[in-house]
C-alpha cells in the first residue's frame, strides 16, 4: 500500500513517515519520542548557516542528537552561497542527510533573504543548491513553499532546480509565504510536481490523523508525507498510519501509554536542558497530551502552577492514571 521505504539519493528509509522540522518543538527528545513511535526519519529545527560556521555554542547545541535518532537531517537556513557551502560541510558531521530552508515565513529570517524570500530569487537558490550539493555526500533535500504570493507561485520552477542542482529529494509545503501557516494547504501543487519531477516528492501539510496521511499520498501519489503539528502531543500518529495503511483500526491511546510517554518526554527534557526550561518548555507539551480528555482545563492550570518538577511530575501521574481522563469525546 502506500506506506513503503523511501529512498533518498544514498539512504534507505524503513518507511515514508517524516517528522517536519518545526522550530522551538522538534529538539531530541521530540525526536526521539517521533522516532520510537515509528517516524523513519527526523531533521532539525532550522540551523542558522552563519551561526554554524561562527561555531556558536548555541548553534552546536541545535545538532546534538541521540544514537536513536538516526537517521537524523539537518536543516540549515542561510543566503549566502558561500556561507551555506561551508556549513553544509560543517553539518555533515553532525546527521545523515542535508536539507535547504526555503519555506521559512518568518519576517526576521525573510528579511535577510533566507528561508521562504530565496524562492524570489531562482539563481541565488540554485547557487546556494549547486554550492551545498558540492559540499556534501550526503543526501540532499530542500523544503519549499508554494511561492512568495499567490501571484508569484513558482514552485514548478524550483523543483526544476533542485533537479537540476543535483537535490536527491524535494518536501513541498504548498502554502505561499504570505498566507503563514493559515487557510488550508493546497496538495493539488504536491501532485502537480509529483507529475513534473524525477524526484521523490515529500509533502506537507494538513496531516492530523492517520487518514490524512493515506489521502496526501493517494490523492497526489507523493513519495512520503511530512507531518508537523498533528505529532504535537499524538506522536502515536506515526504507528497509527501504519496500522490504517495495513488495514487495521488503530486503538485509541490508553491512559497508561500516554502516562508512559509524557514520564519519558518529561525525563528526556530534564536531561538536555534542566530543571527550569524543563518546567516551562513541558507545559506547552503536556497541554497537547491531554488534548481531548477529561479534565484536561484543570490540569492545564494545575501544570501552569507547578512550581517546580516534582510537583509536575506527581499532577502528570495524577491525571494521567485516572480512570476518567479516557478520551471525551471520539
Ligand atoms: C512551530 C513551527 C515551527 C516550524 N519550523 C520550521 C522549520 O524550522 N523549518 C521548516 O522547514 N519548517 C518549519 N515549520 C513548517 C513545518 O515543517 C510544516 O511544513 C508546516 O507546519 C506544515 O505542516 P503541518 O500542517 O503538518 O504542521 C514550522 C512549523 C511550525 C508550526
Amino acid at each position: 500500500m502506500s506506506i513503503r521505504t523511501l529512498k533518498i539519493g544514498p539512504l534507505t528509509l524503513k518507511n515514508n513517515l517524516i517528522l517536519a522540522p518545526m522550530a522551538g518543538i522538534t529538539n531530541s527528545p521530540y525526536r526521539q519520542i517521533a522516532m520510537n513511535a515509528g517516524a523513519a526519519l527526523t531533521y532539525s529545527e532550522m540551523i542558522s548557516a552563519n551561526g554554524l560556521i561562527r561555531d556558536g555554542k548555541r548553534t552546536i547545541e541545535l545538532l546534538q542528537r541521540s544514537e536513536c535518532e538516526r537517521p537524523f537531517g539537518v536543516q540549515l537556513f542561510g543566503d549566502d552561497p558561500a556561507v551555506m557551502s561551508e556549513a553544509t560541510r560543517i553539518a555533515s558531521d553532525y546527521g545523515e542527510l542535508i536539507d535547504l530552508n526555503m519555506g521559512c515565513p518568518v519576517k526576521k529570517v525573510v528579511r535577510s533573504g533566507a528561508g521562504s524570500a530565496l524562492m524570489k530569487e531562482p539563481t541565488k537558490a540554485a547557487q546556494i543548491i549547486r554550492g551545498m550539493r558540492k559540499a556534501t555526500r550526503l543526501p540532499l533535500t530542500v523544503k519549499f513553499r508554494s511561492g512568495w504570493t499567490v501571484a508569484e507561485m513558482n514552485y514548478r520552477q524550483i523543483a526544476r532546480i533542485c533537479e537540476e542542482e543535483g537535490a536527491d529529494a524535494i518536501i513541498l509545503h504548498p502554502r505561499t509565504r504570505c498566507q503563514g501557516f493559515g487557510g488550508h494547504s493546497n496538495w493539488d501543487h504536491i501532485g502537480e510536481l509529483k507529475q513534473l519531477t524525477t524526484l521523490p516528492v515529500i509533502g506537507s501539510g494538513d496531516i492530523k490523523c492517520p487518514q490524512d496521511a493515506l489521502a496526501m499520498l493517494t490523492i497526489t501519489e507523493c513519495d512520503g508525507v511530512m507531518i508537523g503539528r498533528g505529532s504535537y502531543g499524538n506522536p502515536w500518529l506515526f504507528h497509527d498510519i501504519q496500522q490504517l495503511a495495513q488495514g487495521q483500526v488503530p486503538e485509541p491511546v490508553s491512559p497508561g501509554q500516554r502516562l508512559k510517554v509524557a514520564l519519558l518526554h518529561l525525563q528526556l527534557y530534564e536531561g538536555y536542558y534542566g530543571e527550569r526550561k524543563t518546567l516551562l518548555d513541558m507545559r506547552k507539551h503536556l497541554c497537547w497530551y491531554s488534548r481531548g480528555l477529561t479534565g484536561a482545563t484543570e490540569f492545564r492550570a494545575q501544570i501552569n502552577r507547578c512550581p517546580d518538577l516534582n510537583a509536575m511530575k506527581s499532577c502528570v501521574f495524577d491525571f494521567f492514571s485516572t480512570e476518567e481522563s479516557a478520551p471525551s469525546c471520539p
